[in-house]
């Protein structure tokens, strides 16, 4: 049972109960009709209260069930929308907390909306890549006016219910408890007919086809690879220029093309894989956590600064610790000159600006420090470095403190040895610049305990990172695979291609940055370091010589004016570059390499599948959970294009039959040896199976 039927007097309540945001599966949409039948069989009962259980009114449709035989089933949504709306008396929806998607179509066809203020009123299905399937787009142009609900239904923002409390949305706006009100309101309605239906009003627009046009262009400039948007204001229209049932027709219509797109399951792909990267199976979601409410990081440097700024943006208190004055003075310098950057832009108050940087305190001293419940190590990456600052540590820090480190390639277990408490110890390798992106890789080490675990998941929630958890290994998920990238990019350069046309190739795509651009942002030499000491380290791994000889003219990238590109001062636009382009054609003739012309298809197959093919192992190997957690960490680390859904959706859509073939293709060019299928993709491959 997923809603609950009672009668109180001559008012019939219908519960949705389906934990945790009453989304409206077969099973809840089954009890309502039955909700609404025992309602209208019984002769007592005058009128009606729709409601919800626990945190919300209604979440919307139940977005598991989307693509599945459920979604489809009887009673659909759009059935229960007309059993409402049909309803000989008169039905009330009592609205509070999250009243969204379907939820807000199942409000929209009830006689009545009464809510209480703070409620979350949105049509989000735009952020899935659909639109409102249930009559949304033809109902709420009619309460909300054809501007205010286009507006809503582009963006999918919610809206807080007391905004839009003079509205024809609602009814009345409860004061005190809502149930209390819905039970008044629904005596006082009663016996009024007609029954009000939001079907039978008009949206009244003049020069609506001006307005429809703006939108429409506005709209399609916005909205990149989505199709959704543009389909949104074109369902919109349908309420001002089709009869309703027509409207409702074209929309469904529309709602059934949209869910069919890779688009659109990449969305949602994402919106359940954010939420499951929160999980892990050996960590029950009940393990408790230990408190923190205050922050230490070690190292103000660029990283230091970044990340103790995430923790001033949620109120916790953070001291940083340097080793000099001089550069503790310009960490807490740079920190101010970010915040009154953000403070310039409009987008901090200044109250909001002295509270920040009020948070953050610097220090030189181990003994200020020692009380903080985390501590984030921010220095150099460097083990010598990092051993006397995880056994200095361990002398200073209260018992339960959590010791995090920031490394990106040192092994956590080795750092977490330098301690007499590895429980406490855990990686956080947050990506540049910290306070601005959203992954956190969360890096488990062979002791670290599940509470500190837990505590740093819901510690990475709290600053709204998206946190993903890693095992430990050269590199984590998200570097690790980037190698392989980088490895074919240089070979790439080496067989054929330029730098601007295989960073194109991939930004066609709708990657944020190809490879070079990237690298120059990033600057070169940090990668030069990294191959120069596995050049030491494994040998038999083989890389292209090109971005070392780059290094080698001192082309690190945009901080020093020159890398794969050119650049002019002030000017952060990468230019093609003559040098670097004969430097690249000397060095394959000096390969004794005869270039060929590489087709886009190749490069991004060759980036892509190196990617895939390394995540495969890692998920093999255990380092990652599942493989919508690798999705998370390229969809919010590496700007990975969100309409593919991340690498492996991207597989997965391909057929990994399909991935497996052109591997094998490439097996046969050089460095063919880069190109054997790692066990788990051959034999997902074979089975005719899917990572997701
Ligand atoms: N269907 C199924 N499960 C849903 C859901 C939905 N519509 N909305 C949320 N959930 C689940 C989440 O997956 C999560 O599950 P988990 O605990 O197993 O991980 C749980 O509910 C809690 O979600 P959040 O962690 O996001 O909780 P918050 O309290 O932060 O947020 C929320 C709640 C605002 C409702 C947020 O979950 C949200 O924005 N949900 C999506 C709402 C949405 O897009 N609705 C439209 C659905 S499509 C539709 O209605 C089509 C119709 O037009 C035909
Ligand atoms: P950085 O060189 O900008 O800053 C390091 C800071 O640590 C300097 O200010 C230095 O004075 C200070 N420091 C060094 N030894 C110290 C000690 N013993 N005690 C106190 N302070 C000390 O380095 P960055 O880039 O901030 O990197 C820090 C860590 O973060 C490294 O482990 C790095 O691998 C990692 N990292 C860096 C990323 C980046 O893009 N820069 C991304 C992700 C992780």
């Amino acid at each position: 049972m997923s809603a609950e039927y009672q009668v109180n007097g001559q008012i019939a309540v219908i519960t949705l109960n389906n934990p945790p945001v009453n989304g409206l599966g077969h099973a809840t949409r089954s009890a309502i009709v039955d909700g609404m039948k025992q309602a209208l069989h019984n002769d007592a009962v005058k009128a009606i209260i729709i409601t919800g259980a626990g945190k919300a009114f209604s979440g919307g449709a139940d977005i598991k069930e989307f693509n599945s035989p459920k979604a489809m089933a009887e009673p659909t949504l759009h059935t229960v929308i007309n059993v409402v709306e049909g309803s000989s008396k008169p039905v009330i929806a009592a609205i509070h907390s999250v009243c969204m998607g379907g939820g807000l179509e199942l409000a929209l066809g009830c006689n009545y909306r009464i809510a209480s203020a703070g409620a979350q009123i949105a049509l989000p299905e735009v952020k899935l890549g659909i639109l409102p399937g249930a009559g949304g787009t033809q109902r709420l142009p009619r309460v909300l006016g054809l501007e205010m609900a286009l507006n809503m239904i582009v963006s999918g923002t919610a809206v807080a219910s007391e905004k839009l409390a003079k509205t024809a949305l609602f009814n009345e706006m409860a004061e005190g408890d809502l149930m209390q009100a819905a039970m008044a309101f629904a005596e006082k309605v009663a016996d009024v007919r007609p029954l009000p239906r939001v079907r039978d009003m008009k949206v009244d627009y003049p020069n609506y086809e001006a307005y429809l046009q703006f939108s429409r262009n506005t709209v399609r400039a916005m909205s990149g690879p989505f199709p959704a948007p543009l389909k949104c204001v074109e369902a919109v229209a349908a309420a001002v220029t089709k009869k309703f049932d027509d409207g409702i027709k074209f929309e469904r219509s529309l709602f059934l093309d949209l869910v069919q797109t890779n688009e659109s399951k990449a969305l949602r792909h994402a919106f359940f894989g954010e939420r499951a990267a929160s999980k892990l199976p050996d960590v029950p979601e009940d393990t408790p956590v230990r408190p923190i409410k205050s922050v230490a990081v070690i190292g103000a440097g660029t990283m230091g600064g970044g990340i103790a700024m995430n923790f001033a943006n949620a109120g916790i208190p953070v001291k940083i610790l340097e080793m000099k004055q001089e550069a503790l003075d310009k960490g807490l310098a740079t920190i101010r000159k970010n915040y009154e950057n953000t403070m310039k832009k409009g987008k901090l108050t200044p109250e909001k600006f002295e509270q920040r940087v009020g948070l953050i305190t610097g220090t030189l001293s181990y003994d200020e420090i020692g009380q903080a419940d985390i501590v984030i190590e921010a220095v150099f990456e460097d083990m010598g470095v990092k051993e006397q600052v995880f056994k200095k540590l361990d002398e200073v820090m209260k018992p339960g403190a959590i010791l995090a480190s920031n490394t990106s390639t040192l092994d956590v277990d080795k750092i977490a040895a330098f301690t007499k408490r590895p429980q406490d110890v855990i990686g956080t390798h947050f990506f540049s610049p910290a306070n601005v992106m959203k992954l956190l890789e969360i890096v488990r080490g062979k002791l670290t305990a599940k509470d500190v675990l837990a505590t740093v998941m819901g510690l990475s929630k709290k600053i709204k990172k998206t946190g993903v958890v890693s095992g430990v290994c050269d590199g984590f998920i998200g570097n690790r695979m980037i190698e392989q990238y980088s490895r074919q990019a240089g070979f790439l350069l080496e067989e054929g291609c330029t730098p601007e046309q295989v960073d194109k190739a991939v930004e066609k795509l709708g990657f944020a940055m190809g490879p070079f651009r990237m690298g120059d942002l990033a600057g070169n030499d940090i990668g030069w370091y990294i191959r120069k000491r596995r050049y030491v380290e494994k040998p038999q791994i083989t890389y292209s010589k090109t971005a070392d000889l780059l290094c080698e003219m001192g082309r690190f990238g945009q901080k020093t004016g020159a890398g794969w590109y050119d650049y002019k001062p002030g000017d952060r636009k990468a230019y093609s570059s003559s040098v670097v382009n004969e430097m690249i054609v000397k060095h394959s003739a000096d390969l004794g390499i005869e270039r060929r012309k590489i087709s886009d298809q190749e490069i991004v197959e060759r980036l892509i599948y190196a990617l895939v093919n390394e995540a495969a192992h890692i998920l093999e190997e255990g380092i990652a959970t599942r493989a919508s957690d690798i999705d998370m960490v390229y969809l919010t680390g590496y700007g990975f294009p969100l309409h593919t859904g991340g690498p492996m959706f991207y597989a997965d859509t391909v057929g990994l039959q399909n991935v497996v073939m052109s591997m094998q293709k490439y097996a046969k060019g050089r460095h063919g040896d880069a190109w054997t299928p790692a066990p788990l993709l051959a034999r997902l491959a074979a089975e005719g199976k899917t990572f997701n």
